[in-house]
């Protein structure tokens, strides 16, 4: 047998068993696939997504100063910052497509009735301009959106410009949190019923301090909804490794995306705490 043919043959059979591999993982109400192994995991992306051949960052526009998208029956301006994105380490002074994903991902559950964020207290990390937080509380959440100290202007004035200043269902404010801190009592009591996060997972020296905070943040009735884009197999696969002692991780079937944003480059998992009365029967 040549080799493709044995990497087609490990995919089918990785295929076949994903498909009997649905569970309910959190507040999220579709079963999703459960992620039992990272390295097969990242094979299974690669193989169904194909994310060569989608262009990066196809939702978004990275030089321009402003970004329009509707959402919820509005439109958004999203200020961004491209000039600061030459500063070392600054990534979120503009927008990225996992983050268009997310957000447009949460108004089409919960249009179809997979999740609720009416009412619901919710905490953003890594929000950056901020779209992903100021559409879950168009939806109704009580949101928190979070970034380092220095990236929080700029996504006041997006909160302010798309949240504060309209009649939306829910509410939004801004908070400092450095991912391996202690978050703020206000984030914590009581836990949140969601934490998102939108292109997050992108080094490898994150890694372990976000783990730290999703530890911190998640209770037995959280549930964390992360986008990533497939760029670097070796960070998500460190990023699942090491999540998997920690949560149960499903992964969502593209075709419960909104229709308008398929992007095989990005991947949207759900997860939730171990030993809260959340196991997952094998
Ligand atoms: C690639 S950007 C994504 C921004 C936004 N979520 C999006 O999808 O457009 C990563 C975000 O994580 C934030 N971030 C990186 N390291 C962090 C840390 N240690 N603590 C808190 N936020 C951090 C960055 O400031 C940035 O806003």
């Amino acid at each position: 047998m040549c080799v493709s043919d044995m990497v087609e043959s490990v995919v089918g059979d990785v295929e076949a068993e994903a498909a009997e591999d649905l569970v309910l993982i959190g507040s999220y109400e579709t079963p999703i696939r459960l992620v039992r192994d990272s390295a097969e995991e990242i094979l299974l992306l690669w193989a169904i997504q194909q994310p060569t051949l989608c262009k990066q960052n196809a939702f978004v526009r990275q030089s321009s100063l402003l970004l329009d998208i509707e959402a919820c029956g509005h439109r958004l301006t999203i200020f961004q910052s491209p000039s600061s994105m030459s500063t070392p380490g600054v990534t979120g002074a503009v927008m990225w497509d996992s983050g268009v994903v997310l957000g447009k991902f949460l108004e089409h559950a919960v249009d179809s009735g997979r999740l609720v964020l009416q009412g619901k207290k919710v905490v953003e990390l890594g929000s950056g301009c901020g779209l992903v937080g100021c559409i879950a509380a168009m939806l109704g959440g009580q949101v928190t959106l979070t970034d380092l100290p220095d990236r929080l202007r700029l996504l006041r004035k997006n909160v302010e410009a798309n949240v504060i200043d309209r009649d939306v269902r829910g509410s939004a404010t801004v908070s400092e949190l450095i991912w391996g801190d202690d978050p703020d009592s206000e984030l914590i009591e009581p836990l949140p019923d969601y934490v998102l996060g939108s292109d997050v997972i992108y080094s490898e020296g994150a890694v372990a301090d976000l783990l730290v905070t999703l530890r911190k943040l998640c209770g037995a009735q959280t549930t964390i909804l992360l986008v990533g884009e497939l760029r670097n197999d070796a960070i998500l696969e460190y990023f699942l490794d090491a999540a998997m002692k920690d949560f149960i991780i499903g992964h969502v079937d593209p075709t419960q995306w909104h229709p308008d944003y398929h992007s095989s480059r990005v991947v949207i998992l759900v997860l939730v705490k171990k030993n809260s009365g959340n196991e997952v029967e094998d």
